[in-house]
């Protein structure tokens, strides 16, 4: 389970994106050295054990990605990660936000509903909003190598998650020049990659041409690593040319921002409000102009999309107030009885339901204070096999058990540094906008077979209120409506009274 580190993290990122990679420069003997001599004077010169032995380009590169660590940061992580300070015992007291930070869509007034979407709708037009997509992780549990958001989950026109999110941005874009007139609604896209997810990204939008979005509007940057420790404190080697490292988690996010020059860019655009999600989930509502309105409404710096947890035991985290700040509690983290607790007014639903769908608001305003807080947020402990090169022998090591740690931050860190009255949560529909991918097909939960069903059902909603009739059978149901006919069931009138087989689609025509 993951622990809270409390450390400084500034020199510690590893190198960001931004630059193209190109042949190392062949460093200096005196270059070379000195590199040595810090990580030796701080304890970890075993790194540098088969140097001598490297080839001169490899030997470069690991003198490159050495550069970008500080050993003695690196100590000073590893020593509170494997060594965390005994703090006194105080309780925190843990309770659901306060109603004043909540609202929800589905008992708002639909008043308010149409307000917050008109807003939003206008700071689109206005240029106003950006998206930030983390798509960093590596889809381990889902079994498959590429990134997550090229990943086809058997929609009957094979578009990837990246497609669906694409087509959403398309479509906002579109309703916004219609409604208020203007010729071009821009809303850019960035593109959080990780070192192992980076170049298949790049290459899947290139070759999906964007998905006919301006390439000039996509951003793609790449977070940052931090290098894997050994149980016993030291830097892992992958190979006899390279330390192990891992992405920085999807906190890492705040200082890819700054770094790439993404945040830069939104300034540039005079960007005001930014959504930044998850991207394994077929459902995300990009841009949502609801959220954008709610959010500008309420004049926060930060708000958050929950869902009602499914049941007690779900592995999702919950967006709380612990010591009277907001919070994010993982499921690792929270007692069964809490877990468990009924809300006194409605003891039909759990006490803490909000569940964490990773669906972000921020103000510009607030990214623009990053420097102030970023070295607060805590590193977490992952304790994981990772294969490395013993530096006595040069021998690969294939763990069986844990034999070292990962650093990872966390996006949610940043919550309880920002005042109750600058947080709001809204509770979203489930079934609308909150369907994961996380495990490979078959598992019958959170897999690709899930996130299909997840949006024929909703296509079919949406046609049956808009007066259409879907004909299903057994099996076959549901109907895919293309993201370019139909960003949240707009424009459906057209099929009132028409009967639709199931499973069918609904693509636009260009
Ligand atoms: C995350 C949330 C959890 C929530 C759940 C819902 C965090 C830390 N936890 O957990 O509270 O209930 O989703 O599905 O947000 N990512 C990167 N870089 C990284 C690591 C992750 O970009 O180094 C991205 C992933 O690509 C993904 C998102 O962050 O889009 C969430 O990461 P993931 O590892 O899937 O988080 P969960 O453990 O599922």
């Amino acid at each position: 389970m993951a622990e809270a580190i409390k450390e400084t993290v500034s020199n510690l990122i590893g190198k960001l994106s931004g630059s193209a990679v190109e042949a190392p420069r062949e460093p200096s003997t005196e270059e070379f050295q000195s590199l040595q001599k810090k990580y030796t004077d701080a304890g970890q010169g075993h790194v540098f054990a088969f140097a001598e032995e490297l080839p001169t380009a490899e030997k470069s590169q690991l003198f490159h990605q050495l550069s970008n660590f500080d050993p003695t940061r690196i100590n000073e992580l590893a020593n509170i990660a494997l060594n965390p300070p005994k703090t006194e015992e105080t309780t925190s007291t843990v309770e659901p936000l306060p109603e004043s930070a909540t609202a929800s869509i589905i008992d708002s007034d639909a008043a308010d509903l149409k307000k917050w979407f008109d807003s939003g709708l206008k700071e689109v037009a206005d240029n106003n909003v950006a998206v930030v997509l983390m798509a960093g992780g590596q889809g381990t549990r889902l079994g498959s190598s590429a990134p997550k958001g090229c990943f086809d989950i058997g929609l009957l026109s094979q578009k990837s998650l990246f497609q669906l999110q694409a087509e959403r941005i398309q479509k906002l874009q579109e309703l916004a020049q219609k409604t208020h007139g203007v010729q071009s609604a821009v809303i850019p896209w960035y593109v959080m990659t990780s070192g192992p997810t980076r170049k298949p990204t790049e290459e899947f939008f290139e070759k999906s041409k964007y998905f006919g979005l301006d390439k000039n509007n996509v951003f793609i940057f790449e977070q940052g690593v931090l290098p894997c420790i050994s149980n016993d404190g030291k830097i892992l080697l992958e190979s006899k040319g390279k330390a192990a490292v891992a992405p920085d988690g999807n906190g890492g996010i705040y200082q890819g921002l700054v770094t790439s020059g993404a945040r830069e860019d939104m300034r540039k655009r005079g960007i005001k409000h930014i959504h930044i999600f998850g991207v394994d989930n077929c459902l995300v509502k990009v841009a949502d102009p609801i959220f954008i309105g709610f959010s500008a409404a309420k004049d926060v710096d930060i708000a958050t999309k929950v869902v009602r947890k499914r049941d007690a035991a779900e592995s999702v985290g919950l967006i709380v107030q612990k010591n009277g700040k907001p919070d994010v509690v993982e499921y690792s983290e929270i007692d069964k009885e809490t877990s468990e607790a009924k809300d006194p007014k409605q003891p039909d639903v759990l006490k803490f339901r909000a569940a964490n769908i990773v669906n972000h608001y921020y103000s510009f305003r607030f990214l623009e204070s990053i420097e102030t807080w970023a070295h607060k947020l805590p590193h977490h402990v992952a304790r994981k096999k990772i294969p490395c090169v013993n530096p006595e022998n040069g021998e690969a090591v294939k763990p069986a058990k844990p034999n070292g740690i990962k650093l990872e931050q966390f996006i949610f860190d940043v919550f309880p540094l920002t005042p109750l009255n600058k947080f709001a949560s809204i509770e979203v529909r489930r079934e609308d906008e909150f369907s994961p991918l996380k495990n490979a097909r078959g598992t019958g939960e959170d897999d690709p077979d899930t996130s299909r069903a997840d949006i024929l059902k909703q296509g079919q909603r949406w046609i049956e209120a808009a007066g259409g009739v879907v004909i299903t059978d057994g099996e076959a149901f549901g109907v895919e409506v293309s993201p370019l006919i139909s960003y949240a069931g707009e424009n459906l009138d057209f099929l009132a009274g028409r009967e639709i087989k199931a499973p069918a689609i609904l693509e636009r025509e260009e």
